[in-house]
């Protein structure tokens, strides 16, 4: 929804900016050229701001050509104008009249009609009434003289107002009976109606009146009659009555009257915006006529030259306002593609971050994906290792004894050498995974598949020997390993060289080793429950159990998480698969070290101890504390090791483990060196008898105080003084 949003709204506020008001665009097909032509085309086009909705007028002219005309209507309406104006030349053009009908654009016809009913309105003077006018006032003139000669010199039958001019005159001055009318038919031509009449006067047939069908016609008829010197005789009447036309003609006496036949493009135009914005409008619209004669020509000269002026003020407004609107659709056109431009870069901006956005969650997917990756790899890796140790160390023990032979043993090898194989294609497998995972994923999250049931595995046999004391048992070594195959091959590697102890996680393995305080513990990393480096750390933290040297046996060989398990407090660390020989050296080597390190407890032998032997601060403590307490209980003869653990919170079996470990005595036996190193000293430092210090130290009695300390320091206490 969001994402359609945008893109959608941006379309909007476009189609909104750019959405100009529709201009309307009339195309005017005029017929002819002329003053009254010129009068109403100028009209037409000052008209075209006039209203509320601005128009586009554009006119053509065909000059007197029908066939013309037809053409030009044809392009007109090909040009996409949105209604037709035409002042149709002649009947002709009918069928293009048609043809923009049927393609729905609607028609005005002004001025002249065609004998179809292809239009949509028309407006004009009515020729008719200009005809009964003319006729009329010639009636009247013919009253007012002495002749009652009237001539009508007609225009072109085939056009409309000719004809109509024609209907309308006859008729109304048939009705004065006193008049005698006749009529020549000719055309608009000025020249032609000058010819006629010259004809008629020469051949004696002079009108009294003369009725031309146009105020040009006229100018023709009156040139006739002041070439026969018949100004005072003969009166012209024309029609259309514009100001520098047959006004000025009837203010020069050239003709008696003129009718006015109205041009008014301005409501050609209104009619026109009617019908394209749906408005109410009449089809048939006749304009208002009037007659021009000596008595009211300056009246209307005067108005009309004011008109004429008016309208030509109207056309020079209107080209200014032409060139400001040109200027403001180009600032407009700029502000909007500007408004755009930024629009555009908005959303160009928005789509970017988007884009950016969702790259880094990809990326971020990517990420998640690869650490998971190798966190597969890493525990599969695991998984694989340990079988393949099973199956190694094993076919290598029973080659090493020599109880195959033949087939057998060979069959052996092979099983040997596709191992070993196996082995290092598992390797390549992870070194290849290594490569190619730049971001190596922390695989201490993972957790090994659980591969069996956590249950703590005691040897409850053993811990009875272990209270019994013995020292001469072999050394205690804890296993702690989910896998039970690799626990029973390590008990089988181990079990005829130590005193093997299991647990099968972390965390059964560190309850038994706080039981049974074992000589040395070997541990898998990967476990459930509680995995082999926190039962390290927990391990070295506790003081009971600190002492004990730990080797972590993992799959994972990378040198980080080797450095993990040292910083855990592992002594060792062995990576699968492993050799048995190694594993084996690495716990003889640590044993040893475990030896050394009593000399640290041991006064008289602290210089022996090996420089690289350390004791943990846990170590150090608990043997302070021990020998603190012993030294506050010496004199006690009745004194228990057991009670002094339980002052340190310990266990018999811990204590005994722990302190034979550290200083190879048991308790007992520290104690009673313990007496006799005190014994020693006060005998050199003070003047008491050997009874006084015998009882000092712990003894019950004096001779059994001699006895183990000649057995200790190889003199009698007497013969140590002296
Ligand atoms: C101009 C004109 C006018 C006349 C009108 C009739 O072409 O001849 O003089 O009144 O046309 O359509």
């Amino acid at each position: 929804m969001k994402k359609i949003s945008i893109p959608l709204l941006l379309v909007l506020i476009l189609a909104a900016c750019s959405q100009q008001e529709h201009i309307y665009k009339i195309g005017v097909s005029q017929c002819s050229i002329g003053w009254w032509r010129s009068k109403v085309n100028n009209e037409m086009l000052a008209a075209q701001h006039l209203f509320d909705q601005d128009v586009k007028v554009e006119i053509v002219d065909c000059y007197d050509q029908s066939d013309d005309q037809i053409r030009q209507i044809d392009s007109l309406v090909e040009s996409g104008i949105d209604l037709l104006v035409v002042a149709p030349n002649d009947y002709k053009i009918a069928p293009a009249l048609k043809r923009t009908k049927d393609k729905g654009i609607p028609i005005v016809l002004f001025d002249r009609m065609v004998d179809s009913d292809d239009y949509t309105a028309f407006i004009g003077g009515s020729n008719v009434a200009i005809g009964s006018l003319a006729a009329n006032y010639a009636a009247q003139l013919v009253a007012e003289s002495e002749g009652n000669n009237v001539l009508e010199i007609a225009a072109l039958q085939k056009t409309s107002p000719a004809r109509e001019r024609h209907q309308g005159f006859e008729s109304a001055i048939k009705q004065h009976k006193e008049v005698n009318y006749r009529c020549i038919i000719g055309n608009w031509d000025d020249n032609h109606t000058h010819d006629i009449l010259k004809k008629e006067i020469e051949e004696g047939r002079r009108p009294d009146i003369v009725f031309c069908h146009s105020d040009f016609m006229a100018l023709g008829a009156h040139r006739a009659v002041a070439e026969a010197g018949l100004e005072q005789q003969v009166k012209v009447i024309g029609v259309d009555g514009l100001p520098n036309e047959g006004i000025e003609y009837v203010q020069k006496g050239w003709l008696v009257g003129t009718c006015v036949y109205p041009t008014h493009g301005e409501e050609i135009v209104r009619l026109a915006l009617n019908i394209l914005s749906g408005q109410p409008y009449e089809r048939d619209n006749y304009l208002n006529i009037l007659l021009i004669t000596p008595e009211n020509v300056d009246m209307i000269s005067r108005y009309a030259n004011e008109m004429m002026h008016q309208n030509e003020d109207l056309v020079v407004i209107q080209e200014k306002l032409e060139n400001y609107f040109g200027l403001y659709h180009v600032q407009a056109k700029i502000i909007w593609v500007s408004v755009s431009a930024i629009l555009l870069l908005i959303v160009a901006v928005i789509l970017t971050w988007q884009g950016v956005r969702q790259t880094r969650r990809a990326h971020r997917r990517m990420k998640q994906l690869n650490k998971e990756q190798t966190q597969f790899y890493t525990n599969a890796s695991h998984q694989l290792k340990t079988p393949l140790t099973l199956i190694a160390g094993p076919v290598k023990q029973l080659l090493e004894h020599n109880a195959l032979k033949g087939d057998d043993r060979g069959l052996l090898e092979i099983v040997g050498r596709n191992v070993t194989q196996l082995e290092s294609l598992v390797s390549n497998v992870l070194n290849f995974q290594r490569e190619v995972q730049n971001t190596v994923s922390d695989d201490t999250a993972g957790v090994a598949l659980p591969q069996s049931t956590s249950r703590a595995i005691v040897h409850e046999s053993h811990l009875e020997m272990l209270n019994q004391e013995d020292t001469d048992e072999l050394p205690n070594i804890l296993i702690v390993e989910d896998n039970d195959d690799m626990r029973r091959y390590l008990r089988t590697l181990l079990a005829d060289r130590f005193y093997v102890l299991e647990a099968c996680d972390g965390q059964s393995g560190l309850r038994l080793a706080r039981e049974s305080v074992p000589d040395l513990i070997v541990s898998d990393v990967m476990m459930p429950v509680m995995d082999g480096l926190q039962l390290c750390k927990h391990l070295k933290e506790d003081f009971i159990t600190s002492h004990i040297p730990v080797i972590l046996l993992t799959a994972r060989s990378e040198e980080r998480q080797q450095m993990e398990g040292y910083e855990s407090g592992a002594d060792a660390y062995l990576t699968k698969p492993f050799s048995a020989d190694l594993l084996v050296s690495r716990i003889y080597n640590l044993l040893d070290n475990r030896r050394q390190l009593r000399h640290l407890f041991d006064n008289s032998k602290q210089d022996q101890a090996p420089a690289d032997v350390k004791l943990t601060t846990q170590d150090k403590l608990f043997m302070d504390q021990l020998k603190e307490a012993i030294n506050s209980n010496m004199a006690n003869p009745n004194l228990k090791m057991d009670e002094l653990g339980e002052q340190l919170g310990i266990s018999r079996v811990q204590l005994y483990r722990k302190v034979k470990t550290l200083t190879g005595l048991s308790p007992v036996e520290l104690l009673r060196q313990m007496r006799l190193q005190k014994g020693k000293v006060l005998l050199n430092t003070t003047t008491k008898t050997v009874a006084e210090i015998a009882y000092e130290v712990g003894f019950n009695s004096s001779s059994y105080f001699a006895n183990c300390f000649k057995k200790q320091f190889g003199k009698l206490p007497m013969e140590f003084r002296e």
